[in-house]
């Protein structure tokens, strides 16, 4: 390589005597483009940070040069002035603002200063249309998917001077014409010249964008390779050290009686011209996995909401639990009637960033521990947590550690762990595996074969077909609200699902 655009070395980094990086380098040039690979909690984020001067110059050792020269950053505007642009696993978009807004926000003062409010529009619209986004500049934020919301991060980006953009897991929460756009984006950047670090669990994605490849495992540079030398399995065995054969452990189980009857759900925002939830009806049998598929903005989540009360705008659905008329008016009573959920977005409605990793996963029930004077057991409720922490295999290096300093898959995982605890009879997990690593995946997958086989209902919704085919007993397609498909899972394919999710025409139900 003649001179790289960038090149780290040995990078260190530890959080209180922890190491999160234990002398990791790469190098970039370039219009090239390098994933790299580990599993959650291996120091990926960590990396990123380093280069993007969040953690600043000082706090770590080893060195970082870009186009030749020593970056010595003190925040992540210093590196955003050399053209480094890091997007980051939790969005970080101001909700109350509009998508144009959010675009010039921490803009407006640099070269953007001059432009007046129709320049900022059509500047906005263009930005918008290069990553295929169709909504209006003055949407605000709070009105969008989280995967559209991923789509205006990158839009900001691009309207900065940006030489090296770093994408940490940014199609997480993307559906199949998302990634598909994201990729392009990404093709065409690197034709620009634009160098692009990018962080995934989804390995095909990382071979199709990537020229280089380098893994890291518990903070150790494990190696760097060709993208076009490596498979999917390759790398799998260089992230967790071995093997891992299969991808879904499908385990046989018995399936009951119908637990759960959903009849005439509708869901909308005031104002909207149209339903989020268009009068959708289904049911749940004891033991059953039941998959929902659909593009973004389906209704799938809105539909989840209304069975756990936590739909923000008016809804009706008539439910009947056990052959029970039940009425969820709020996530209290969905909890009481034996109803949880793992939310889509966990940074919003997920957890508590401030609180301890196990008062996050007690705190739904803390009831549970409370004494009739108020006193929390709290020997039985540390021995809980403890105990979900090693089944999901959750790293922290303690308890206590507040939950904002997790890796993200590993905060995904706690959250998992706090709706278990309220023993459920029927477990709603929206998009579960999002930023979840391949090994964590395989225990999330066998934790929930093993919860039907006690009698457990689960409803999961995800966006990653073959998870949806490979786990679920039966699949639900959405499509604009409306309940478009219904299908066994047994002779399913993606085509199948994706023909439902996106054509419009005569329901399958
Ligand atoms: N601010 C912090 N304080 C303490 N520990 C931290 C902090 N940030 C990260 N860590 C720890 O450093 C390790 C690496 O975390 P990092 O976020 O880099 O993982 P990752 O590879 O990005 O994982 P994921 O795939 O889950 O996003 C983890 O053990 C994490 O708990
Ligand atoms: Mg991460």
């Amino acid at each position: 390589m003649t001179q790289p655009l960038l090149d780290m070395r040995g990078i260190v980094k530890s959080f209180s005597g922890v190491r999160a990086l234990n002398g990791v380098s790469i190098q970039l040039a370039r219009g090239e483009a390098l994933s790299i690979c580990g599993e959650n909690g291996s120091g990926k984020s960590t990396l990123m940070k380093v280069l993007s001067g969040v953690w600043p110059h000082g706090s770590y050792e080893g060195e970082i040069f870009f186009e030749g020269n020593l970056v010595k950053a003190a925040t992540i505007r210093d590196t955003e002035a050399l053209g480094i642009v890091i997007i980051h696993q939790e969005l970080a978009l101001v909700k109350e603002l509009s998508v144009l807004e959010n675009i010039f926000l921490g803009n407006e003062l640099g070269s953007f200063a001059r432009l007046n409010d129709e320049e900022m529009h059509r500047r906005t619209s263009e930005l918008l249309a290069r990553v295929k986004l169709d909504v209006l500049p003055d949407t605000p934020i709070r009105d969008l998917g989280v995967g559209q919301q991923q789509l205006v991060e990158i839009a900001k980006a691009l309207n900065k001077n940006v030489k090296l953009l770093i994408l940490d897991e940014p199609t997480s929460s993307l559906t199949t014409t998302e990634i598909d756009i994201l990729l392009n984006i990404v093709g065409e950047l690197k034709q620009q010249g634009i160098a692009c670090i990018y962080i995934s669990h989804k390995l095909d994605e990382v071979l199709a964008l990537s020229d280089w490849v380098t893994v890291i495992r518990d903070g150790d540079h494990i190696d760097t390779k060709s993208a076009a030398d490596l498979t999917q399995n390759d790398i799998i065995s260089m992230m967790v050290g071995r093997e891992l054969d299969e991808l879904f452990p499908r385990e046989e189980h018995d399936i009951g009686d119908v637990v759960l009857r959903v009849k005439h759900a509708t869901a909308k925002q005031a104002g909207a011209p149209r339903a989020q939830v268009d009068d959708v009806s289904f049911e749940l049998r004891q033991g059953e996995i039941l998959g929902i598929a659909g593009l973004i903005g389906s209704g799938r989540t809105e539909l989840m909401q209304c069975l756990y009360g936590s739909y923000d705008g008016e809804y009706q659905a008539e439910i009947e639990l056990e052959g029970q008329t039940v009425n969820i008016r709020s996530q209290r009573v969905a909890l009481e009637a034996g109803i949880a959920m793992v939310p889509e977005d966990r940074k919003r409605h997920g957890i508590v960033p401030i609180m301890s990793v196990g008062r996050n996963i007690t705190l739904s029930v803390l009831g549970q521990y409370s004494s009739w004077f108020g006193a929390v057991n709290e020997d039985k409720e540390s021995h809980d947590i403890n105990d979900y922490i090693a089944q999901l295999k959750v790293k922290t290096a303690s308890a206590d550690l507040s939950i904002k300093n997790l890796s993200g898959g590993n905060q995904q995982k706690a959250i998992i762990a706090k709706c278990l605890l309220t023993h459920p009879k029927i477990l709603i997990l929206d998009e579960p595996t999002r930023g979840i690593d391949v090994g964590a995946k395989y225990e999330i997958y066998k934790l929930m074969f093993a919860l039907v086989k006690q009698g457990m209902s689960i409803i999961m919704v995800s966006s990653e077909l073959s998870e949806v085919i490979g786990i679920s007993d039966r699949v639900l397609v959405m499509h604009e609200g409306r309940l478009k498909g219904q299908f066994d899972h047994q002779g399913l394919t993606q085509e199948m699902i994706m023909n439902c999710a996106i054509k419009e025409g005569v329901a399958n139900v």
